[in-house]
This record gives structure tokens, C-alpha cells and sequence, in this order.
């Protein structure tokens, strides 16, 4: 894939909570249309990365440059990105259509033709049977997408992603991965993915950020990942966990054929 200019540069970005340095000091570009995951064990600071870049946190220091421009000191709405949590954070009262225009009627620029862009998104996403039904009649999958179509619907630049698919079942991960990297294509996004899913995060990415605590172990596109890892800590949490799941896949896999061998 060919990547031009960075729309997204973060330079140096710190931040303490308690004492603690949770960032401690975190650069990279995030190009135009790249799908960028970042990997990392729990509590290294991935959510508090995606919650500064969003403007619901502030970094101690640090710059957050988009398409030429310092954002960091601007409030969340004028940032032109998206975020969609891990949780979905639906409106439970809420129609599947209500929720994706509920932001949309809020702001006065897209207020007009809010229910227009909402049906448009939602039959984009494949929802379209599931106008007025409530979150809760719907699969995790579905309401995972009406997640999804809500923060399209707004048109970001930039969509964050904290753990999307991590709260889905087995099956619904494997259809969401595959969605996913649709919607990226279909509405040619650039997107920032949080996992701590080695798989998720080879299947998706053009790149992937490799963070331990509140560090960046190495950058690069999967492929030079596995094949060059930069250290032992990216070897062990990335290319062995990798491995162990292919063996143990291929281990079941050869059991479930009849080879009772062990
Ligand atoms: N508001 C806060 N006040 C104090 N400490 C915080 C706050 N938010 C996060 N932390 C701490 O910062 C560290 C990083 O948290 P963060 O949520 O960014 O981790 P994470 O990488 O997203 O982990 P997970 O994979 O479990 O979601 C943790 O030690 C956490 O306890
Ligand atoms: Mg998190």
C-alpha cells in the first residue's frame, strides 16, 4: 500500500497520573488512510494514548499535530476524530436510528439532514432491518455495528478504536475482523486500532505500534514484526504468542482428525 503524508503526528507525548509516568514519552505518525494498531499488555497505557489523542484527557506534554496543525490544546468536538469504545457505550432508550442520530441532531452543521445521514450510514453498516429496535435486542455483534455506524455517521478523519472486538464471542470476532477491514476500505478510513490481540492486530494492520510500559518497542508493518523483532520483549509478547496459538491451533486441529498422540 502506498502511504503519502502523516495525518496524524504525536511527538513526545507524557503523561503521570499519581506520581506515576503512565506515557513516558510516545512519537509516531499515523498516515492518511493507514490502519494503525496499537498492541500492548493491559495497563501500559493504550486507552490513556487514545483518550489524550481524543481530548477527553490532557498530556502533561507532548504535541499532537493533525493535518499540520497542533490540536492539542483544542476541544474534543472541534478534533475531527471519532472514538468507539470497547463497551459501546449505547443509549439503552434509544432506537438503533436515534442512537446513530442522536450527535448529529446535537450539531447545528449536520442537524438538517441528520435521519437522511443515519439511514445512509446504517444501511452502509447493514443495519437497515434493525432501524427501531433497542440495543438490547440486538446481538453484541449489532450493537457493536450501531457503535460503529454512530461514529462514522459523524464523518471523523480519524476513527479510534479501544478494543472493539475484544467483548465479542469467538464467532462474532472472527465476522467483526472481517467487517472491520471492509468499512476501512469502504469509507476509506484512517484508522487507529487498540487490541491486545497479536492476531487482530496482524490480520488488520498496515503497521503496528509494539508499547510495553508507557513505551513504543518498536513500529513496523507486520510482515518486519515478525520476521525482525527488535528486542526479546517483542519477540516473547508478539511472534511467540503468535506461534503458541498457531501450534496450539494446528495441535487441535490434528487431534480433531482422529491423531490421538499425546
Ligand atoms: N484516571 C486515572 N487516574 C489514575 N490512574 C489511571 C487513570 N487512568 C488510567 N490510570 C492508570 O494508568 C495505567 C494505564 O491505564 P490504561 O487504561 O491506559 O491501560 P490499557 O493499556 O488501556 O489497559 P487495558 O488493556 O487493561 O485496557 C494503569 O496503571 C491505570 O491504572
Ligand atoms: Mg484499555
Amino acid at each position: 500500500m502506498e502511504i503519502l503524508k502523516p495525518k496524524l503526528t504525536v511527538k513526545n507525548l507524557v503523561k503521570t497520573y499519581d506520581k506515576k509516568e503512565i506515557l513516558k514519552g510516545l512519537s509516531f505518525d499515523l498516515f492518511e488512510g493507514e490502519f494503525l494498531s496499537v498492541i500492548g499488555p493491559s495497563g501500559c497505557g493504550k486507552t490513556t494514548l487514545l483518550r489524550i489523542l481524543i481530548g477527553l484527557e490532557k498530556a502533561d506534554s507532548g504535541e499532537i499535530i493533525k493535518n499540520g496543525q497542533d490540536i492539542s490544546s483544542m476541544p474534543s468536538s472541534q478534533r475531527g476524530m471519532g472514538i468507539v469504545f470497547q463497551n459501546y457505550a449505547l443509549f439503552p432508550n434509544m432506537t438503533v436510528l436515534q442512537n446513530v442520530e442522536y450527535a448529529l441532531k446535537i450539531h447545528k452543521e449536520t442537524a438538517a439532514t441528520a435521519r437522511q445521514t443515519a439511514l445512509k450510514t446504517l444501511e452502509q453498516i447493514g443495519l437497515s432491518d434493525q432501524l427501531n429496535k433497542k440495543p438490547s435486542q440486538l446481538s453484541g455483534g449489532q450493537q457493536q455495528r450501531v457503535a460503529i455506524a454512530r461514529t462514522l455517521a459523524m464523518n471523523p478523519d480519524i476513527i479510534l478504536l479501544d478494543e472493539p472486538i475484544s467483548a465479542l464471542d469467538a464467532t462474532n470476532r472472527e465476522i467483526m475482523k472481517t467487517e472491520l477491514k471492509a468499512i476501512q476500505k469502504k469509507f476509506n478510513a484512517t484508522m487507529l486500532l487498540i487490541t491486545h490481540d497479536q492476531e487482530e492486530a496482524f490480520f488488520l494492520s498496515d503497521r503496528i505500534v509494539v508499547m510495553s510500559n508507557g513505551v513504543i518497542e518498536q513500529i513496523d508493518t507486520p510482515a518486519n514484526i515478525y520476521s525482525h523483532p527488535a528486542n526479546e520483549y517483542v519477540n516473547s509478547f508478539v511472534v511467540e504468542q503468535l506461534n503458541k496459538k498457531y501450534e496450539s491451533l494446528l495441535r487441535y486441529m490434528g487431534k480433531t482428525n482422529g491423531d490421538a498422540n499425546e
